[in-house]
């Protein structure tokens, strides 16, 4: 048997086995959610005083109780008992020993059901608050580079396969635009799927007094009391919501992440990552290891994960609580820290790289990055395209062969490859670069219109 007295005891002739007691209790795990507890617990008791539920006198012991074991909890005073299974009964018992029997109403016309529904709700609202100014820190090292490279020009990979120049304003710029989508997927967390407060559903039903849902829901800061008491508390969506969120800012993270990998190995050399976000290695002395690189680039099977976990977890239930779902926090928790983690370091990664243009441009030199434009010389020309890319294809082919580049073709081979009589046009990246003048492409004209949009996205947020 395990130690102490529990809240739901009354029923029961004998104590928890300590085996089930280890794996019943999630203090561990939701004692991080101390302040929204207590925070909801104000606004449940003041609603109860309000209603008329509680009389005067117990709401004011009750609110002085639940002050105290806030500022316990703040400063590491507040001494947790075995018995205290998860935050909810370590909050209520503390604030039973403070007020007494006042303290004994305050599960009035309350469930944990509704009550720990209600503090993941809130603890999510705070912590997408910072995490939408980690995205933005982020962008921000992202345009801040941008606006460095907008005349640098670096291969643009298809495959893996050098394809054709781009600015690489261009290319930081596309991560640029991921993250304005999550910071959007996360605002919509903020404002739709955290709309709906729980506060007041009680276990599964309602609950047996006439409570003001509307008050509790606005003091906690939410939009309206949920409409069902089952969906209430048996519904984790907006926590699904987030992890969805979560989950593709982690592939947007770790595309990034692979790309400074590959970037700043010896081979291609694209990029030098700072000594404050690589590491050395214990055995080999010339090594720098892009280490925040590739766990950015390892973290994303995590979020991932905890967005399947979630789901997989919700899936099975039947309405409406399950002790199931106490697992939710798991997930969350573990994708909360994750991002809060890769948001800073990837971000202070990207405003410290420096980027080796003479590297890239020797890259977009070396390649046959100007096929594509000799083609578009030959349509032009009034050649039509498919004959063209084959006349240019076999102009590579020989080219490859002797290792010779584009310009250094002679006439007979421009014969061989079935054009005779052309006279290519020497392109250089930049022109290249320069000839993709629709919106989105890479003329520096559109390159600099991205990098305005992106900044007036970055003032709105
Ligand atoms: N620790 C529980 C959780 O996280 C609180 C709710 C418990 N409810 C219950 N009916 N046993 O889900």
């Amino acid at each position: 048997m395990s130690g102490g007295a529990r809240l739901w005891g009354g029923r029961f002739s004998g104590g928890p086995a300590e085996a089930f007691d280890a794996l019943n209790a999630s203090l561990a795990v939701d004692r991080r959610m101390w302040a929204q507890d207590v925070a909801g617990s104000v606004a449940h008791v003041e609603m109860l005083g309000a209603c008329g539920i509680l009389p005067a006198d117990d709401v004011k012991a009750v609110h002085r109780a639940l002050n105290q074991v806030h500022e316990e909890l703040a400063t590491g005073a507040f001494a947790f008992q075995p018995s205290d299974e998860d935050i909810h009964t370590a909050v209520e018992r503390r604030v039973t020993e403070i007020a007494g029997d006042a303290g004994a109403r305050i599960h009035t016309a309350r469930s944990r059901n509704d009550q720990v529904a209600t503090d993941v709700l809130l603890y999510l609202r705070d912590a997408i608050a910072g995490q939408t100014a980690g995205i933005k820190r982020l962008v921000e090292a992202l345009i801040a580079q941008a606006e460095a490279h907008v005349d640098t020009l670096v291969p643009g990979y298809t495959h893996l396969q050098r394809a054709q120049p781009v600015r690489l304003a261009h290319h930081l710029l596309a991560y640029v635009w991921m993250l304005s989508r999550d910071r959007r997927r996360l605002a919509s967390v903020r404002e739709d799927s955290l709309a709906e407060c729980p506060l007041g559903s009680g276990a599964l039903s309602g609950v047996g007094f006439p409570v003001d849902r509307e008050m509790t829901a606005r003091a906690l800061g939410f939009a309206r009391p949920a409409p069902n008491s089952l969906d209430a508390v048996g519904s984790r969506d907006a926590l699904a919501d987030y992890l969805h969120f979560a989950a593709t800012l982690g592939v947007h993270l770790s595309r990034m992440g692979e790309e400074l990998v590959v970037w700043s190995s010896e081979e291609f050399g694209f990029v030098r990552l700072s000594d404050a976000f690589t590491s050395g290695s214990s055995m080999l002395p010339q090594k720098k290891n892009p280490d925040a690189a590739e766990l950015a680039r390892a973290k994303s099977a995590r979020l991932v994960a905890d967005y399947a976990g979630l789901q997989n977890v919700v899936s099975k239930l039947p309405l409406a609580y399950n002790k199931d779902l106490q697992e939710d926090k798991h997930y969350l928790f573990d994708a909360v820290d994750t991002v809060d983690l890769l948001l800073p370091a990837v971000g202070g990664m990207v405003m410290t790289a420096e980027f080796r243009a003479d590297r890239m441009l020797a890259a977009c030199e070396a390649g046959y990055l100007a096929a594509t434009d000799l083609a578009d010389h030959l349509v032009k020309l009034g050649w039509p395209f498919r004959r063209a890319h084959e006349a240019v294809g076999r102009l590579v082919r020989s080219c490859s062969e002797r290792g010779v580049g584009l310009g250094e073709v002679s006439a007979a081979e421009l014969a061989a490859a079935g054009l005779a009589g052309i006279d290519p046009p020497p392109v250089t990246p930049e022109a290249s670069a320069e000839n993709k003048v629709a919106i989105g492409g890479t003329s520096r004209a559109r390159v600099l219109e991205q990098l305005d949009e992106a900044r007036r996205e970055l003032d709105r947020w």
